[in-house]
């Protein structure tokens, strides 16, 4: 279903912080986990819209690689997925100058708020998320404790910045809301203490579907190579991929996520690539054909010179970056730490 397609205005929390900003902006705060290479929907569901956000935000972004030990990973993997995702987020224009940007095991209180998270988070509230129904029947063998607490870690990140607006696809809906509830039953137990934060859906692009089973986004942790456009696909691939796309046999282009999930991802897609609505581009349309090769022309020309400045980015630079980051991270994220052990009121070490 592509319920992110539909228009959701960008809305603030009523318990805004922006005084607690040095810039007097909103806080934008968001993560993403470095599974190696990212594909079109962390790119359309996010990446395009916190470079957006820079502009007029303080924002804050953050590759979670604790998230990332939640499933089993080799020893050095997730290192190589976080350069690997660094250097993605630089190319989709994070800018470091402008933008907070760091690792998240670089900066110990997120691990740290995250334990009081939990405290604060009911067993019953983790047993509804569907994230965890997911991951853990897909594998078979070892499930952690890590991947069902995992709400209450992010919850930490984000409270961790007072955040007011948190940029995400539409599959993070759930874990935006279960973040409130944490941090409203936190301020409502020990006083006001967290901003509570508002999620920040586009009207296209939050949930990009597979291109070869449109009823299932598309996902790093699901093996679909043909279905899955990765960011640093050749052109030939992304133009092969697209004219392979699943579709259905009625012939007519509409919008209508319900009945027609191939042909309205596409759609969805197109939009999200050129900044226009779904429902008015699918009137441009009577074939398949030329939808596919125009919404991989579209694709093309977003991936491009995003793969371009991939090319130019070093190890050296981005581990700069990244060092710098996390100073800057550490100070704001020390700050909130601290305001939360003292409404919690635990003996604090004399200094
Ligand atoms: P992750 O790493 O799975 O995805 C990163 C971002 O990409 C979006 N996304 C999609 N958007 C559209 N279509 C898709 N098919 C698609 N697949 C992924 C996700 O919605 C997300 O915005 N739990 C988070 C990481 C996290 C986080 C946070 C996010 C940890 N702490 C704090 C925000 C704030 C995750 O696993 O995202």
């Amino acid at each position: 279903m592509v319920h992110g397609c539909l228009p959701r205005p960008l809305r603030y929390s009523a318990v805004t912080n922006t005084s607690r900003t040095a810039s007097g902006r909103p806080r934008v705060f968001s993560g993403i986990q470095p599974s190696g290479s990212s594909h079109l929907g962390n790119y359309l569901g996010a990446l395009k819209n916190w470079h957006l956000l820079q502009d007029d935000h303080d924002a804050v972004y953050c590759i979670v690689d604790l998230h990332a030990l939640t499933l089993p990973k080799e020893p050095g993997e997730v290192a190589t997925g976080t350069l690997e995702m660094a250097r993605m987020m630089l190319a989709s224009g994070i800018d470091p100058e402008r933008s907070i940007f760091f690792v998240q095991s670089h900066v110990p209180a997120h691990a740290e708020l995250g334990w009081l998270m939990q405290t604060v988070t009911a067993y019953g509230e983790l047993n509804r998320m569907t994230q965890f129904k997911d991951k853990s029947s897909r594998d078979s063998g070892f499930v952690s404790a890590a991947l069902f607490t995992y709400p209450a870690l992010q919850a930490a990140d984000i409270l961790l910045y007072d955040t007011d607006v948190v940029p995400v696809g539409d599959d993070q809906r759930q874990h935006l809301e279960i973040s409130r509830d944490i941090a409203i039953r936190f301020n409502s137990r020990y006083g006001d203490t967290f901003v509570v934060p508002e999620h920040h859906i586009p009207a296209a692009g939050a949930r990009v579907m597979d291109l070869q089973h449109p009823e299932n986004k598309m996902s790093k942790s699901v093996d679909s190579p043909l279905g899955t456009i990765d960011m640093r696909d050749t052109p030939k691939d992304i133009e092969k991929k697209f004219k392979k796309a699943v579709t259905d046999n009625d012939g007519e282009v509409r919008f209508d996520p319900q009945e027609k999930p191939g042909i309205s991802n596409l759609l969805d897609i197109l939009a999200a690539t050129t900044n226009g609505d779904p429902a008015e581009l699918a009137n441009n349309y009577e074939q398949y054909g030329p939808l596919k090769a125009d919404t991989a022309a579209a694709v093309l020309a977003v991936v491009e010179p995003i793969q371009e400045k991939l090319a130019a980015i070093s190890d050296d630079d981005l581990a700069d970056a990244l060092a710098i980051g996390a100073g800057k991270a550490a100070e704001k994220a020390e700050e909130v730490l601290d305001r939360a052990y003292d409404a919690v009121g635990l003996m604090r070490r004399r200094s």
